[in-house]
């Protein structure tokens, strides 16, 4: 099976992409900057650059996987407010 990661590269990311490496199956992994490209090609993962915000690339990825595992989290909160519509 081929499963995309978004969030390849974090905590919980890594984590499951070494699980589906070990467990035989083909996956991608968004990563959004080029420093953290090696760890996840050491890992046995290929890398899609961007983030969640290149819809292009996404959909892309998205479109090629057979499933999908979201993991991409900002816990930036500071600009949280920014985000939603005030009345
Ligand atoms: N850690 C826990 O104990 C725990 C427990 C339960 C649930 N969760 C949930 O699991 C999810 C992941 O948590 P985590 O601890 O793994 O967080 P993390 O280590 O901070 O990893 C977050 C990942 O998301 C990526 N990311 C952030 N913003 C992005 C964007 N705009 N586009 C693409 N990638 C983006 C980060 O990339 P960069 O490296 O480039 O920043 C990083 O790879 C969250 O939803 C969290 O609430 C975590």
């Amino acid at each position: 099976m081929h499963i995309f990661v978004t969030g390849a590269t974090g905590w919980v990311g890594s984590a499951i992409v070494a699980e589906l490496v070990g467990a035989g199956h083909s996956v991608s992994g968004l990563v959004r900057t080029t420093d953290k490209a090696p760890s996840l090609s050491a890992a046995g993962a290929q890398v899609i650059l961007g983030s969640v915000d290149n819809h292009g690339t996404l959909r892309e990825s998205v479109r090629a996987a057979d499933a999908v595992i979201h993991t991409a989290f900002n816990h930036d909160f500071s600009k949280f407010h920014d985000g939603i519509a005030q009345d």
